[in-house]
């Protein structure tokens, strides 16, 4: 690996175990994974990390549920989210476990950091805790009495713990969060953010000493490190964290997360690592939800969707597909299956299915070599998208990238409808033009779609008759009419009627 390569480290938040991936799961970690394979596309070191959240008070009663014990009980899951990414598809680099001891090494560091600082006292807490978000809660964090996102009542504790000085941190964030605009995306989350932060910080409680599951407090081991003190750190652990290799990756280029988060990682993590003079992320960028009737979807309010279902029936690129495309940036989106099939046949049968079939059985019709032509139209267009496609890419908004695909196809279609190539002979050197040009602008699609839709991106290539081997690096294959097309014929549709 030669030492000037660009790195890029993206990262999902690590999913508790108390139940199976639902779509809202699939949604940060098929984001996550769109941008770890563009930057790879780059030619960029990736390290892009997915892993599962163990040590939480929810791991005990959902064993205890199960009829299992906690080791038994995390090991059986965490092989079910390790696979189901594995069956969507996700290219992440690391799978990491909390319960793992090098994670466990991660923690006993940053806490020896911090604790040297003078940041951890001992002290009271006593107050409400929701278990479904892990979290302590004032009483104007409630409504009804209630935790707003699991609505439930909070249980009361009163225990001696640990305490981090956040309040001490105050200043500090805030001042980076003004210099670095990008330190939290979109600008509506940092808005939240900061009023947050001027509202006034409180110390919070970093170790348990009620919860008999998670990571002993070092040198004390009544207590438990608090879920969040210990969670956060992952992103440290899959770095290598605390030896020296870690600054190859560390600071994190991005964390992705969802919006019910954004507290703990863009207050927490960032004071935490200031106290353990460590360099901040340089973005957290917070996504939507996915809500069914404008409830959020959680194991909790069981309405949870599969997201193993979902691609067996629409196949996992769909899936890919509408999960981006259903949520505006910064925004929620209801879901529904009335519009997983309407986006299905709109966009994908109708629209990019249809536009290649079309070109592909026309080009099936001659036998002469297609060599588009250098100077058009099409090449204007096709270039018009690429940028606006890094645009998106590169600010993750992802559904500009997206637009600028569906605009190209559009164009295609317009010019078959403007060209009429079945009016003119197959063998004839307009027809010939024409189709070159088309089957082009289809090999630029299948390139654009990579990222989004791998598998869909591959069978274009396949379809063109163009082989894997012979195709350079993705930087180079993109040149317009750099590839040589091979054996055109008319295959399956790619996106086939849903029984
Ligand atoms: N374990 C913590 C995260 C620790 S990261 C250091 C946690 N886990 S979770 O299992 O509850 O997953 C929360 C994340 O899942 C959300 O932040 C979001 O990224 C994703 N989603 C869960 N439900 C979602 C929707 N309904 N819609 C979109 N994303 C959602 O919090």
């Amino acid at each position: 690996m030669s030492v000037f390569m660009e790195k890029f480290f993206v990262t999902t938040p690590i999913y508790y175990i108390n139940d199976k991936p639902h779509i809202g799961h699939a949604y940060s970690t098929i984001i996550a994974d769109v941008l770890a394979r563009y930057h790879r596309l780059k030619g960029e070191a990736v390290l892009f990390s997915a892993g599962v959240d163990e040590n939480a008070q929810k791991t005990i009663h959902a064993a205890e549920a199960a009829g299992k014990d906690p080791t038994n009980y995390t090991q059986d899951m965490s092989d079910i989210w390790e696979t189901t990414w594995q069956q969507v598809g996700i290219t992440n680099d690391v799978f990491i476990r909390t319960t793992s001891p090098q994670h466990k090494a991660a923690v006993y560091e940053l806490i020896k950091r911090v604790e040297a600082k003078g940041d951890i006292s001992k002290g009271t807490y006593e107050g409400y805790y929701c278990v479904g978000c892990e979290a302590f809660k004032k009483e104007d964090d409630l409504v009804e009495g209630l935790c707003p996102d699991h609505k439930k009542k909070p249980e009361w504790l009163k225990e001696e713990n640990y305490f981090f000085s956040l309040s001490a941190y105050q200043d500090q964030l805030l001042a980076h969060i003004e210099k670095n605009p990008d330190f939290i995306k979109p600008p509506s989350r940092r808005n939240e953010v900061v009023a947050f932060i001027k509202r006034g910080l409180q110390d919070f409680s970093v170790s348990r000493s009620t919860q008999k599951w998670g990571i002993p407090w070092p040198g004390d081991d009544a207590q438990v490190v608090y879920v969040w003190f210990d969670a956060l750190v992952n992103y440290l652990t899959v770095t290598g964290f605390p030896n020296e290799q870690s600054a190859r990756f560390w600071p994190a280029d991005l964390h992705i997360v969802g919006k019910d988060i954004i507290k703990f990682h863009c207050i927490y993590w960032p004071a935490m690592l200031l106290s353990a003079g460590i360099p901040l992320p340089k973005t957290v960028f917070a996504h939507g939800f996915f809500t069914i009737d404008g409830q959020k979807v959680s194991k909790t309010l069981g309405n949870t969707i599969d997201p193993l279902e979902l691609a067996s029936t629409y196949g996992l690129d769909s899936l890919r597909y509408f999960l981006l495309r259903e949520i505006p940036l910064g925004g929620d989106g209801d879901f529904s299956f009335e519009r997983i099939a309407r986006r299905y046949e709109s966009d994908l049968a109708k629209g990019l299915g249809n536009f290649v079939s079309r070109v592909v059985t026309l080009a099936s019709k001659t036998s002469e070599p297609l060599i588009p032509p250098l100077e058009c139209d099409a090449r204007i267009e096709v270039e018009k998208a690429w940028g606006q496609w890094s645009a998106g890419l590169e600010a993750y908004e992802l559904d500009r990238s997206l637009d600028a695909i569906w605009r190209v196809i559009s164009w295609g279609d317009k010019h078959i409808e403007e060209k009429k190539p079945w009016t003119l002979a197959p063998e004839s050197a307009e027809y010939i033009h024409v189709i070159a040009t088309l089957g082009e602008v289809v090999r630029q699609v299948g390139l654009l779609l990579s990222p989004f839709m791998p598998q869909t991106a591959e069978k274009i290539t396949e379809l063109l008759g163009i082989r894997k081997e012979a195709s350079g690096d993705f930087q180079s294959s993109r040149q317009w009419g750099v590839e040589k097309f091979g054996t055109i014929e008319k295959g399956k549709p790619l996106f086939p009627p849903v029984s």
